[in-house]
């Protein structure tokens, strides 16, 4: 084992009880991002998902209509932050149809991605993985970082979370 090794950090885990919630966990991660952010939102049909870019997206300042992705596969976005893209891969054949999109010279500032898992090979990596599930009335989050931005990231969060008062 290298000297150099350092701890991995354990992810952070928190129950959003409504979708308010959800909408306060989108405003701390825009608070806290990165210049440049890559976000994988995984979880079920339903687990919040879409809830959470909305909100992000307004945090940055989008006052129009966020509309899902799910036929259009990518809709872009100007924010506060410089050019946001939100994808929904639920439909996509496979992840070559990704070339097709024009988004291989994106040098946009965050990426926001339903359905990661259906775009293997043709996306950025995730700086950030957001794990949504259903948990009684409520959804499950998971945070895990996939990149030393990632994880200054989530220190970011933690700390900002605490700040604010929000549990
Ligand atoms: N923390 C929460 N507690 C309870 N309901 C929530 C919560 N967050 C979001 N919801 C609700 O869950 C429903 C589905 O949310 P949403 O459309 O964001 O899911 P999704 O993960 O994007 O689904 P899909 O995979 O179909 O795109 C919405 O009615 C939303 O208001
Ligand atoms: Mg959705």
């Amino acid at each position: 084992m290298s000297a150099t090794t350092t701890a991995k950090m354990a992810p952070i885990e928190m129950f959003l009880r409504d979708s308010d919630a959800t909408d306060s966990l989108a405003r701390a991660l825009a608070a806290t991002q990165p210049a440049h952010a890559s976000v994988y939102l995984r979880g079920d049909l339903g687990a919040g998902k879409s809830t959470l870019a909305r909100a992000w997206l307004r945090t940055l300042g989008v006052t129009g209509a966020v509309r899902s992705p799910t036929y259009t596969l990518v809709e872009r976005y100007d924010t506060s932050r410089g050019e946001a893209l939100h994808l929904d891969l639920y439909r996509i054949g496979d992840a070559g149809e990704l070339e097709f999109l024009g988004l291989d010279d994106s040098d946009a500032a965050l990426w926001l991605v339903e359905w990661p898992e259906r775009g293997q090979g043709g996306l950025p990596p995730p700086d950030l993985r957001v794990e949504l599930a259903v948990q009684g009335t409520g959804r499950s989050a998971r945070l895990l970082p996939g990149s030393p931005a990632g994880e200054t990231w989530l220190a970011r969060l933690s700390e900002f979370w605490w700040v604010a008062g929000l549990s």
